[in-house]
C-alpha cells in the first residue's frame, strides 16, 4: 500500500476520513463534508450511536449532492486527552475498515487536533498507524477468493503540514520496515525458518550496513557452548549463533579494529528457538504448532537491528540470536544430562522443555566476553507461567537495576508495547540449586517465570546493567488491534528502538 501526504483539503471524490470529538463535536474538514451533502454527517449521527467518541466511528456510504464513495467519520473523544497511540489506532482502525469495505484509496483530511499537538507529527502517526495495520502474511494462501482480499492500495493524508508530515513520516517507516521483518521471519512455519535460514534472512541487512558474523556447531563447540548445543543436538537442523552489529556510535579511536566498532555497545539478545517440539520432555500435541513461534525474541532482535540501520541510529547496538531447533531424536539431549555452558557453570537438564534459558545462557556469555556490553537486554518467549501472570498484555520485565526498569517501562508505554516488573532475589535463585551440578535447568512448579529469569541471572557478569523480557503472552495475538494485524505482534521492536533512541542517540 502506497502512502502519502497531500495538501489539506477534502478530496471530491473517492473515500474520505474525517474526525469528530466527543458530543458529535465535527472536525473543520468533517463540517465541510456534512455541508457538501446537504447534511449527510449529521443525520447520520443523530440515527446512530456515533457520538465522537474515541474508538467510534461511523460510516457513510456515497452521500447524496457529492461524488464520494464513502465518508469514515472517525471519533477522536476529547482533543485535549489524546495521545500519540490514540492517533496512530485511529489511522489503523480506519485503514481496516476500508479495507473491510472494498474501498482502494482514500484520503484522511486531517486538521489539526489541538494547540498542544504538531499538526505533522499526528498526520505522520496516523499514517504509521494505517501503515502498521495494512500488514498481512498471505503468501501460502493461494486460493483466497479476490473479494475476500484487503482492498486498499492508496493512503494519502491530506494536511496543511505535510512537508514536516513526511519527513517525520521517514523515521516511522523506518521503524515499520523493522517490524515487518520481524513479523514475516516470526509468521513463517517451521520449515522454513530453521537456523540456518533464519541467518540467510538478516544477510540481507548487510546492504544496509548491518555487520553479521554466525558461529556454527563446530565454532560453538571449541568454544564450549555445551548448553546451547546440547538443545540443538536432537535436531538435522545445524544450531547457529547469529551476530548483527550496527555501528551507528563513536568510532573507535586507535586504528586497532574492536569487534564493537568504538564505543561499548548496547547488547540485544534474542531467543530463537525456531521450533520447540519440547524435546524428551515432549509437549502435548494440541497446540504444539504454536512453537514455531519460539524464536520471537530472535525475531525481534533482527527487526530491531533492520530498524536502526534503516534509520541510521547514531549508536552502536550489537544483536545476538541464540537458533536452535528443540526435537526429539535418538540423539537428543535427556533428562538427567549435565552440561558445560561456556561460562563453565555446569547444568543439570531436569527438563528438555526448558531449553531457552540453556539457549540464552551461552548467548549472553559470548556477547558479554567479545562486546563488554555497557548494558544487556534479553527478549524470550521463555515461560507459558508468564502468560499466567500477566496474560497477553503485559510482557514480563525483569531486571538487576531499577534506572533500566523505568526506561524500558516508559518506552514500552509510550508505543504501546507494555511491560510489568516482577521480582528477583536470593529466595527464588535457591530453587534452582542442584545436588549433582552447579545448577538445574527448572525449579519447582512455583514463580516459573522468576525461576528462569534467576537462571538467566547467573549468566550475567558483574552487575551489568541488564533486563529480560518475557514476551510468550504477547509474541503472537489471536486478535486484531488497531495497529497490529492478528499474528505475530512484533512485540519488542518499536520498545526497543525507542529506548535506545531516548537513551543512547540524544
Ligand atoms: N517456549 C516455551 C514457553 C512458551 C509457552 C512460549 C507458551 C509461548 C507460549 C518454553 O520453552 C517452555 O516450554 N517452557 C516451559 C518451562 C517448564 C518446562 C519449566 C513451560 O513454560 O512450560
Ligand atoms: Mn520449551
Ligand atoms: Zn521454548
Amino acid at each position: 500500500m502506497k502512502i502519502s501526504f497531500s495538501k489539506a483539503g477534502v478530496p471530491a471524490k473517492g473515500a474520505v476520513i474525517v474526525t469528530a470529538f466527543s458530543n458529535r463535536k465535527l472536525s473543520p474538514s468533517a463540517a465541510e463534508v456534512d455541508e457538501a451533502s446537504g447534511g449527510a454527517v449529521t443525520r447520520a449521527m443523530a440515527n446512530s450511536r456515533f457520538k465522537g467518541d474515541k474508538g467510534q466511528s461511523l460510516e457513510i456510504v456515497a452521500p447524496g449532492g457529492t461524488s464520494l464513495s464513502r465518508v469514515l467519520v472517525m471519533g477522536l473523544g476529547t482533543a485535549s486527552k489524546l495521545t500519540d497511540l490514540d492517533i496512530e489506532a485511529m489511522g489503523g482502525s480506519s485503514l481496516a475498515k476500508l479495507n473491510g469495505a472494498g474501498e482502494s484509496q482514500a484520503t484522511l483530511a486531517l486538521d489539526p487536533i489541538a494547540e498542544s499537538r504538531d499538526a505533522g507529527s499526528d498526520a505522520a502517526l496516523a499514517a504509521f498507524g494505517a501503515l502498521l495495520r495494512g500488514y498481512r502474511f498471505d503468501k501460502y494462501r493461494t486460493k483466497e477468493k479476490p473479494e475476500r482480499k484487503p482492498t486498499m492500495k492508496s493512503f494519502t493524508v491530506a494536511t496543511a503540514a505535510n512537508t514536516s508530515a513526511k519527513k517525520a513520516f521517514d523515521e516511522l517507516e523506518a521503524i515499520a520496515s523493522g517490524v515487518f521483518t520481524t513479523r514475516d521471519i516470526v509468521s513463517e512455519p517451521p520449515n522454513v525458518i530453521y537456523p540456518q535460514s533464519f541467518v540467510e534472512r538478516a544477510k540481507a541487512l548487510e546492504k544496509l550496513g548491518v555487520e553479521i558474523d554466525v558461529l556454527g556447531e563446530k565454532e560453538m563447540k571449541k568454544l564450549g557452548m555445551g548448553a546451547l548445543l546440547g538443545v540443538g543436538q536432537g535436531s538435522t537442523r545445524e544450531s547457529q549463533l547469529l551476530v548483527m552489529r550496527w555501528n551507528g556510535g563513536a568510532k573507535p579511536k586507535s586504528k586497532g579494529k574492536t569487534k564493537s566498532g568504538g564505543e561499548a555497545p548496547v547488547m540485544i539478545v534474542g531467543k530463537g528457538v525456531t521450533f520447540d517440539t519440547g524435546g524428551i520432555s515432549i509437549k502435548p500435541a494440541g497446540g504444539m504448532e504454536d512453537m514455531k513461534w519460539d524464536m520471537g525474541g530472535a525475531g525481534v532482535v533482527i527487526g530491531l537491528m533492520h530498524a536502526l540501520a534503516a534509520r541510521k541510529a547514531k549508536t552502536s547496538v550489537v544483536g545476538i540470536c541464540g537458533l536452535v531447533e528443540n526435537m526429539p531424536d535418538g540423539n537428543a539431549q535427556r533428562p538427567g544430562d549435565v552440561v558445560t555452558s561456556m561460562s563453565g557453570q555446569t547444568i543439570e537438564v531436569i527438563n528438555t522443555d526448558a531449553e531457552g534459558r540453556l539457549v540464552l545462557a551461552d548467548a549472553l556469555w559470548y556477547g558479554q566476553e567479545n562486546y563488554k556490553p555497557k548494558a544487556i537486554v534479553d527478549l524470550a518467549t521463555l515461560t507459558g507461567a508468564i502468560i499466567i501472570s500477566l496474560g497477553h498484555e503485559h510482557a514480563g520485565l525483569f531486571s538487576n537495576d531499577d534506572a533500566l526498569s523505568e526506561q524500558l517501562t516508559e518506552s514500552g508505554k509510550a508505543v504501546g508495547e507494555k511491560i510489568w516488573r516482577l521480582p528477583l532475589g536470593d529466595a527464588y535463585d535457591k530453587a534452582i540449586n542442584c545436588d549433582v551440578a552447579d545448577m538445574k535447568n527448572v525449579g519447582n512448579r512455583a514463580a516459573g517465570s522468576i525461576t528462569a529469569a534467576q537462571f538467566l541471572q547467573r549468566f550475567i557478569q558483574k552487575d551489568t546493567p541488564w533486563a529480560h523480557l518475557d514476551i510468550a503472552g504477547v509474541t503472537w495475538s489471536s486478535e486484531d488491534k488497531p495497529s497490529i494485524p492478528k499474528g505475530a505482534t512484533a512485540f519488542g521492536v518499536r520498545l526497543l528502538d525507542r529506548w535506545i533512541a531516548d537513551q543512547y542517540e540524544k
